[in-house]
């Protein structure tokens, strides 16, 4: 590894399928960073293994060893510190973030949410999209702030929602999208090309 490349984490919590994408684009040298380490508050995500196998450094941090958030988001910023981290990927990390890691990282923590943000933030995204009846959804990489779901929009990707859709049909459908948008989102910002006013983020132009 270069001395200089830029290094990502990626905080997970179950299956792991954005960070395996993310894994692929490097591996297709797509995305020229270095994926430093794979962080999860659950012992059996089936994302630490994906990581494991293709060697990359895994940690679990055990939520049930720390008396309270605020301790164990500081041994999570600890140990990313300690690994001089320039960006760090959300991909189904199910904690909410405290204001001391967000502040801690300000500007440098990123998120994939499977909707069209500011629709249908928090939990069960496309359960929500069916049941409020849109005929379209799709999924958001963005900045993450203070706020659930909130933090200024990198990339998004809109995807039909058909009469037939259930959660599930939908949630595929969003999923492939996840996939292209996460890796170039990372891209983006690993090679400087973003500028962010406010909560605008737009392409600086070369
Ligand atoms: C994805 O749908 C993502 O948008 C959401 O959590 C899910 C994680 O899936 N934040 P995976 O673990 O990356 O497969």
């Amino acid at each position: 590894m270069s001395l200089d490349k830029f290094k990502l984490a990626v905080l997970v919590s179950g299956r792991g399928s954005n960070l395996q994408a993310i894994i692929d684009s490097i591996e297709r040298n797509e995305l020229n960073v270095h994926l430093s380490a794979v962080l999860s508050d659950t012992e059996d995500a089936l994302a630490l293994k994906r990581a494991e196998k293709h060697g990359i450094e895994t940690f679990f941090i055990n939520p049930a060893t720390y008396h309270n958030r605020k301790a164990f988001d500081k041994a999570m910023i600890n140990r990313l510190r300690a690994m001089s981290i320039d960006l760090i990927c959300l991909a189904g990390y199910m904690r909410i973030l405290g204001k001391e890691f967000i502040q801690a990282f300000s500007g440098k923590i990123i998120n994939i949410h499977p909707s069209l943000l500011p629709a249908f933030p928090g939990l069960n995204a496309q359960k929500q999209a069916i049941e409020y009846g849109v005929k379209f959804s799709g999924c958001t990489a963005h900045f993450v702030d203070e706020k659930v779901d909130s933090g200024p929009i990198i990339l998004q990707t809109a995807v039909p929602v058909y009469d037939h859709d259930n959660e599930e049909s939908l949630s595929q459908r969003i999923l492939e999208q996840e996939h292209h948008i996460y890796p170039k989102a990372i891209k983006l910002i690993a090679e400087n090309k973003l500028n962010l006013n406010n909560r605008t983020v737009t392409h600086k132009k070369s």
